[in-house]
């Protein structure tokens, strides 16, 4: 007998434990105060002063900022949420007194903490680095997505596909530095390079400075010549 009870024990626990919770609830449209059901104030309103035997509840409009977006028995109005620059959000649809402030992510953000239209954490869109390219643009909801450059090309980490490296050979110019998956190879002008360059100057100024030096030993050896030459001396007395 007793082994046959156990199971209905429990069920009758369970119902007597819900009932008497309804007993104590109100209809939809009202709130419990005390042992009382109150009329509830609409959407955008709260309770100034809940009913008695003889009146019902009495209701404030919500101040600006604040807001209540249900039917309620409140004293007091929510406080509107504030999109906060410093989360990386801004506002997509301002407070009324029966909704709350909408949050979006700032250009250039996407959402981490979404909360039903609204958004209440967002984080800035990664930067590709250099030998990436831009494969997905970030979103109001994704990051940027990055993805490698493949050999023979380059990106800095801004574009969105890779770019072949220039061929300097191809362009009848000489390669100088060649082209990694950041950068782009670099071309310099025909055989024309520093090395050249420095040694072409180089050999200009020893030309001027050697072509003076031969100038100014012909000049002496000349003068020298003509100071002591008989023949001179000669032929100025012949005439
Ligand atoms: C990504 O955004 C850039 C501008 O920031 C645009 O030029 C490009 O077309 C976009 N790419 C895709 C795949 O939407």
């Amino acid at each position: 007998m007793v082994k046959n009870l156990k199971p209905f024990v429990f069920p009758q626990i369970i119902l007597m434990t819900v009932f008497s919770g309804l007993g104590l609830s109100c209809h939809q449209g009202e709130y419990q105060i005390g042992n009382e059901c109150c009329p509830k104030c609409l959407a955008g309103r709260r309770v100034k002063t809940h009913c008695t035997v003889d009146s019902s509840t009495s209701c404030l409009p919500c101040m600006t900022g604040t807001y209540t977006d249900k039917p309620n028995g409140l004293e007091r109005c929510h406080h509107c949420t504030n999109c906060d620059s410093g989360s990386g959000l801004r506002i997509k649809t301002p407070c009324t007194v029966t909704s709350d402030t909408l949050c979006e992510p700032l250009e250039g953000f996407y959402c981490v903490q979404p909360t039903g239209h609204s958004c209440e954490r967002a984080q800035e869109h990664k930067h590709c680095k250099p030998g990436q390219y831009i494969s997905h643009n970030g979103t109001a909801s994704t990051d940027t997505e990055c993805s490698d450059c493949s050999s023979g090309t380059f990106s800095d980490g801004t574009f969105h596909s890779c770019q072949p490296h220039t061929r300097c050979y191809s362009l009848n110019l000489q390669l100088i530095t060649a082209g990694t998956s950041a950068a782009d190879a670099q071309c310099g002008e025909g055989s024309v390079n520093v090395g050249t360059a420095v040694g072409g100057a180089v050999a200009v100024i020893i030309l001027i400075i050697g072509g003076g030096l031969l100038f100014w030993i012909h000049v002496c050896v000349s003068l020298s010549v003509f100071t002591v030459s008989d023949d001179y001396n000669t032929a100025l007395s012949k005439n």
